[in-house]
């Protein structure tokens, strides 16, 4: 039988602590990309166009954009992308950043789409970074910051699946065995 983990302990908002101390995401890291926030506002729109137009031109996701707004879809991206670069990394962001997992999870969205989906915000976020008078620790932050936000993205559809199946069998512990395999 497996050892119980510490980590199945840390729940919600305290994810973005545990993974900012993880990733080791400095002070300096977050100032620096706290500093960069005019040139992502700049850098959006660019990135949500081609963003959704790789979502448009290909069936299966352009189904889960059927009569939405464009430009309220639009808007909200460039709100997260933008936020990527607030330099507060607090728990109010982990708790957005969990509501919009949890939104994805609503939809019925296979995860595998919005993971499909991050070489288009590293080529603007790298385009953000190149900007900066440090360059090289910008993007070294800025590829920390993204990987952090995936992380906490699909932390959205794992406790989605965790929280069914321990409905079903009646405990955490026992789904979290149920899902690797060894109970
Ligand atoms: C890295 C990838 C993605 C990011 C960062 C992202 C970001 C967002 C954000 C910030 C919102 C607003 C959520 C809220 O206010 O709770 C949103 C909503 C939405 N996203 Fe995404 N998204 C991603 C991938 C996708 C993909 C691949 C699809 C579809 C194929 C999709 C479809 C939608 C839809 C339909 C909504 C609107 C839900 C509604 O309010 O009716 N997203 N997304």
């Amino acid at each position: 039988m497996a050892k119980e983990r510490s980590c199945w302990e840390i729940k919600d908002e305290a994810i973005l602590k545990e993974l900012v101390s993880l990733i080791g995401l400095s002070a300096e890291e977050q100032g620096l990309l706290g500093s960069l926030a005019p040139q992502a506002q700049q850098v959006a729109a660019q990135m949500t166009e081609a963003f959704y137009q790789r979502l448009n031109q290909n069936k299966q996701t352009a189904e889960f954009l059927e009569g939405k707004s464009s430009e309220r879809m639009q808007a909200t991206l460039n709100g997260w992308f933008v936020q990527l670069f607030s330099g507060q990394y607090d728990e109010q962001y982990a708790q957005q950043r969990l509501k919009i997992g949890n939104t994805h999870v609503l939809l019925g969205l296979p995860i595998r789409y919005p993971l499909a989906m991050l070489d288009v915000i590293m080529e603007f976020g790298e385009k953000v970074a190149a900007q900066s008078a440090k360059p090289a620790e910008a993007s070294r932050a800025f590829r920390k910051i993204l990987a952090l936000d995936v992380a906490v993205f699909n932390q959205s559809f794992e406790d989605n699946q965790l929280k069914h199946l321990a409905q079903l069998v009646g405990a955490e512990r026992l789904a979290r065995m149920l899902l690797t395999g060894i109970a």
